[in-house]
């Protein structure tokens, strides 16, 4: 089965730029439409390398926009969806979680009814309509709330106990997807994602923040002692598994997506600072006295940990790169790119930055 066009949202942030390189690059023949707000997440820039492919077309616009979404699926006669386009940052879901629930809840069911309005799906003609078309959720592990610090491991029928204003808003989404297929027979599927690392990553989330700061001599701020536990996942790998599970995935069907890499946040941490100080040419240790025990985050989940035996037996699927070799090229690719870095990191994001840290104190 080979769609004709696919509309990817959220395309122009840090997973989504990914996913867009990989299907623009591996199906020269389906148009590939990025359909993007830009938030201070969203960045062309992520996509320069693929700008100018003739399969490629970019469209400014909100998910939440009904009108603007519907003229974006008659304009390009829309096959299938991969929906990427979220809030995605849990301590931005505290300050205002209203934005969480617009974008992900509401803009989620705004696509949810124009793609069935407009491949015109119902329960009875389901068969043919999933033959052809097909809306593919990409969603998060946090929407099954946290694990205890022993062996347990979320698989796909894990209850949902979601602990954040993001996962909650992302829970949410998650249950209109399957409405959605229940109730009007759209051919859904969706996926629910271990924490993701590697280039384009915004520079609020726990890694590139990390490397960021390690080279300028920042403080590292962990939030409580720094036992939290993360399954972590190279984006590369994260975005093969949606390209398989967006043609060969069973409609209807979760998969879980991780890799088994599960890390202390302090124990990566020190990982990190080991391998940039090296790179940098310090001293073995030397950033060590730039780690800051800062207050904990509110509702903090401990563990999460995936398992995603499902898609690997069902699909095939196995990441690809090791830990050792994703991080490495996760802080190379940073050390690289101090534009990006400095791009990204200005305006906005440095005034919401002071006043989430300076509420810390
Ligand atoms: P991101 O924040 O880097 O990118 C989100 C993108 O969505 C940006 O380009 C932004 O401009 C766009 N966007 C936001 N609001 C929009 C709106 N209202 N209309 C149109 N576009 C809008 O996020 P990410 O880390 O790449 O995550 C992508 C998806 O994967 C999200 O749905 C997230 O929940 C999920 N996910 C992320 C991780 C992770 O570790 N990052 C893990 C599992 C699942
Ligand atoms: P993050 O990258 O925000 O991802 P998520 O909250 O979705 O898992 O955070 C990863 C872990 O690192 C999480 O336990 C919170 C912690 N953390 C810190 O200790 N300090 C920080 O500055 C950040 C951003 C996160």
């Amino acid at each position: 089965m080979s769609y004709k066009t696919v509309l990817i949202t959220g395309g122009a942030g840090f997973i989504g730029s990914h996913v867009v390189r990989l299907f623009v690059k591996k199906y020269p023949r389906t148009k590939i439409i990025n359909y993007d707000s830009l938030t201070y997440a969203g960045n062309l820039n992520n996509l320069k390398d693929i700008q100018d492919k003739k399969n490629y077309f970019f469209e400014r616009g909100d998910i939440t926009d009904y009108k603007r979404v519907k003229d974006v699926f008659i304009k390009y006669n829309i096959d299938a969806v991969i929906h990427l386009a979220a809030e995605s940052h849990v301590d931005r879901s505290i300050e205002d979680p209203f934005a969480f629930a617009k974008t992900n809840v509401l803009g989620t069911l705004t696509l949810l009814q124009v793609a069935k309005d407009f491949w015109g799906c119902s329960l009875s003609n389901k068969d043919i309509i999933s033959k052809n078309h097909r809306f593919y959720h990409i969603s998060t592990d946090e929407v099954y709330g946290s694990l205890k610090l022993d062996k347990s491991l979320f698989v796909e029928g894990s209850k949902y106990d979601p602990h954040s204003p993001y996962s909650a808003s992302k829970a949410s989404s998650d249950h209109f997807v399957r409405a959605f297929h229940d109730t009007f027979g759209l051919p859904v599927v969706v996926t629910n994602c271990s924490n993701n690392y590697g280039p384009y990553q915004f520079p609020e989330k726990l890694i590139p923040l990390v490397i960021y700061n390690i080279e300028n001599k920042k403080p590292l701020p962990i939030y409580g002692k720094g036992l939290n536990v993360r399954d972590w996942l190279f984006v590369e790998d994260h975005a093969k598994a949606i390209d398989l599970v967006f043609y060969k995935g069973k409609i209807s069907h979760t998969y879980n997506i991780g890799g088994f890499n599960e890390w202390r946040n302090i124990d990566l941490v020190k990982l990190i600072i080991k391998i940039v100080d090296k790179k940098l040419g310090r001293k073995k240790g030397e950033s060590n006295k730039l780690i800051t025990y800062v207050a904990d985050r509110a509702g903090h989940d401990m563990r999460y940990a995936i398992d995603s035996t499902k898609i690997r037996k069902e699909l095939g699927w196995k990441p690809e790169f090791t830990f050792e070799e994703g991080i490495e090229k996760t802080i190379d690719w940073y050390l690289a790119n101090k534009e990006w870095v400095k791009d990204v990191t200005s305006g906005e994001y440095k005034k919401y930055y002071k006043k989430m840290y300076s509420n810390r104190k």
